[in-house]
């Protein structure tokens, strides 16, 4: 069965859960983050990003721990306890003024904006994935307005009823679009992460 949020059964069992408690790490996905940015070469050339949907902020520290120089935004609906150097906006990533206050911050560009954002779980299958892809949206939304001509989007999408569409409109839109299941993902999930390289911009844009 494909599964959207924590699995049944005792999480204190599972591997990486394990892992992030010994580690120090705020979350098991922060696992996620590490094979990705290790395999993909995710930081090289970067020096800001907007970290989306960042609480509870495995993923923020993942990226202190590899650069202590990086210029770090992060952003989510729930409060985020504190991180070096890392500006915290609580606030909803589909809002304009959100989206103003990233700008504020990162001066109107980054080299990275990556999300794992979550909805509330409803219990309605369709809904949730659903609200996931709008996410999922508003972050490629988000980096197409700040990235650079070699920016990159790295997002989470549930894989549901709409999801060859959405891969259609972003392949349309940046130069590469790649998907990547790291080891720490569940197998039984439908999460799935996009890596998106290179706006394709008009003159105009
Ligand atoms: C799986 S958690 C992120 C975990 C995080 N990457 C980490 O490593 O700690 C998903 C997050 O998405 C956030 N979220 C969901 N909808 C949001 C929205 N519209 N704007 C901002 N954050 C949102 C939730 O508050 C939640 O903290």
């Amino acid at each position: 069965m494909i599964i959207l949020g924590r699995p049944k059964g005792d999480p204190k069992k599972e591997h990486y859960y394990r892992e992030a408690k010994k580690q120090g790490y705020r979350a098991r996905s922060a696992f996620k983050l590490k094979q990705i940015a290790r395999k993909h070469r995710l930081l090289k050339g970067v020096r800001i990003v907007v970290d989306l949907c960042s609480s509870p902020g495995g993923w923020t520290q993942v990226l202190r721990e590899i650069d202590h120089d990086l210029e770090i935004i992060a952003v989510d609906l729930s409060p985020m306890a504190p991180i070096e150097n890392v500006r915290f906006i609580q606030g909803d990533i589909t809002k304009e003024e959100t989206l103003q206050e990233i700008e504020r911050f990162s001066r109107g560009v980054a080299d990275l904006v990556i999300s794992d954002c979550s909805p509330k779980v409803s219990g309605n299958w369709q809904l949730d994935v659903a609200r996931q892809l709008s996410l999922a949206e508003a972050t490629l939304d988000i980096g197409f307005r700040l990235l650079g001509a070699n920016g990159k989007v790295l997002a989470k999408v549930f894989q549901g009823p709409d999801f060859q569409e959405f891969m259609k409109r972003t392949k349309e839109r940046f130069s590469s679009v790649r998907l990547i299941k790291p080891d720490a993902s569940r197998k039984t999930s439908a999460e799935i992460y996009l890596l998106a390289i290179g706006p394709r911009r008009t003159a105009s844009e």
